[in-house]
C-alpha cells in the first residue's frame, strides 16, 4: 500500500549504542529508497538538528545506497549517538548563572519543517523513544525502533543489542571458571543492564553462575555466603557470582557513580561492593571484573542482525501504511506495531515467576534471597 505523502524521512540513533544500529539504518534506508523516498540521518541523537553550530559539515546527512553499504555487521552507529543533553531537558545557563533544564523540542520541530522532513524513524531505548513521542505529539509522523542491550523496553519480546551483549557476557563468564578454580577464588562479574536484571540473569544461567544478583530481588549477603559455603562443602572450591549493575542489598539502594543535568544517572560499583562484602564475610579471596562497555561493542550476533534488519524494514512499511506514534516490536513469529506510549510507559523488568527464573532456581542458583 503506497503512501503518497511520505517523501523525505529522517533516521536518528539515540542513547547508549547497541550492536545492530547500523543494520537498522541500512534496512530502513534501502526500504525507503526503494519506495522513491529521500532519507537523511541526524547526527548524534538530535544534536545535528538543534546544535547546528557544532556541525559545520551538516547535522543532517543524506543516506544513500552507497553510504549504507557494508555496515550490517558493524557495531556502533554511523550516525553517532548521545545519552547526554536530552533536548527536552537541555542543560542551559540561566541569566543568574545557574544551570537549568530547557525544553528545546520546538527548535527541533522547526528544523524538521525547514528541511521538509515528513517522518522520523527514531531508533532508541525508553529515553530516546519518549523524546520521539513528543515530536509525534507535536505533529511529526514518528515510528520507533526498540534498541537497548538492557532489554528493558516493554511491549516487545526483545530489543536488538541484547543478544550480542548476553552472548559476550556468557563467554566472559565461561573464561572466568578456569581461573576461579585454579586459584580457589570467588569471581564476581558485574554486568550492565541499568534497573533490570536481564543481562545478569540470562548470562548467569547460561554461564552456570552460582549466584546471580539482580535489581528485581534485593539480596541478603548472609544468603549469598551460605550458598558459597555450600559449594565448598560439596567440594567445589570456587564460585562465580554475577551482579547486575542495578543490584541492591535488602533495605539498601543501588550504587550510583554520578548524576548530571540532562542525562540519566550513571550506575556502577555494585560488583566491587559485593566482592568486598563477600571477602569480609567469608574470608574467601574474591576478585571483581566489570564488563561495562565491552557489552556494547563488537559485531552484532546473527539474531541481532536479523531482528535489526526486520525492525528497520518494518518501520518503513509502517510509515508507508500511514502509521505514526507507534514502535515496531517483536512478537514471534512476526513484527507488530505497538503504541509508542505503551512501550515507554513502564520498564520491562524480569518477572520473578518466569520460566528462566524457575529454571535458575531448579538448578540451585542463588539470588541472595
Ligand atoms: O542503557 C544502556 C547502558 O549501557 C546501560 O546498561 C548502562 O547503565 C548505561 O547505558 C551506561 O551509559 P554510559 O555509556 O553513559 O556510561
Amino acid at each position: 500500500m503506497a503512501n503518497g505523502t511520505v517523501k523525505r524521512i529522517a533516521i536518528n540513533t539515540g542513547g547508549g549504542d547497541a550492536p545492530g544500529l547500523n543494520a537498522v539504518i541500512r534496512a530502513a534506508t534501502i526500504a525507503a529508497i526503494n519506495r522513491g523516498w529521500e532519507v537523511f540521518g541526524i547526527r548524534d541523537g538530535y544534536n545535528g538538528l538543534f546544535l547546528p553550530e557544532q556541525y559545520p559539515d551538516g547535522g543532517l546527512v543524506p543516506l544513500t545506497r552507497k553510504s549504507v553499504r557494508g555496515i550490517t555487521h558493524l557495531g556502533g552507529t554511523i550516525l553517532g549517538t548521545t545519552n547526554k543533553g536530552n533536548p527536552l531537558k537541555y542543560p542551559t545557563k540561566g541569566p543568574d548563572g545557574k544551570m537549568f533544564e530547557k525544553d528545546r523540542s520546538d527548535e527541533i520541530m522547526t528544523a524538521f519543517r525547514k528541511n521538509e522532513i515528513d517522518a522520523l524513524i527514531a531508533v532508541g531505548g525508553d529515553g530516546s523513544l519518549s523524546i520521539a513521542k513528543v515530536f509525534g505529539d507535536k505533529g511529526l509522523r514518528v515510528v520507533g525502533v526498540p534498541k537497548t542491550i538492557d532489554n528493558d523496553l516493554d511491549k516487545t519480546v526483545i530489543t536488538f543489542g541484547f543478544d550480542t551483549a548476553v552472548s559476550f557476557a556468557t563467554s566472559c563468564i565461561d573464561r572466568l571458571h578456569s581461573t576461579a578454580e585454579a586459584h580457589q577464588r570467588v569471581m564476581v562479574v558485574e554486568v550492565m543492564g541499568r534497573y533490570a536484571g536481564w543481562i545478569a540473569l540470562e548470562s548467569g544461567v547460561s554461564g552456570t553462575a552460582d549466584v546471580i544478583l539482580i535489581p528485581e530481588i534485593p539480596y541478603d549477603l548472609a544468603k549469598v555466603a551460605e550458598k558459597l559455603e555450600q559449594r565448598i562443602t560439596s567440594g567445589a572450591k570456587f564460585s562465580i557470582v554475577v551482579v547486575a549493575e542495578g543490584a541492591k542489598p535488602k533495605g539498601g539502594t543501588y550504587s550510583v557513580l554520578s548524576k548530571e543535568l540532562g542525562r540519566a544517572e550513571r550506575l556502577g560499583g555494585a560488583g566491587e561492593r559485593v566482592a568486598k562484602d563477600i571477602q569480609d564475610l567469608t574470608g574467601k579471596e574474591t576478585r571483581c571484573v566489570v564488563l561495562g562497555h565491552l557489552l556494547r561493542g563488537g559485531s552484532p550476533t546473527t539474531f541481532d542482525r536479523l531482528i535489526s534488519l526486520r525492525f528497520g524494514a518494518a518501520a518503513v512499511r509502517a510509515l508507508d501504511e500511514g502509521k505514526s506514534g507507534i514502535m515496531v516490536a517483536l512478537d514471534p513469529p512476526t513484527v507488530r506495531y505497538v503504541p509508542l506510549e505503551e512501550a515507554t510507559n513502564r520498564m520491562k523488568v524480569v518477572p520473578l515467576t518466569s520460566d528462566i527464573m524457575l529454571t535458575a532456581r531448579d538448578l540451585g542458583i542463588s539470588f541472595g534471597d
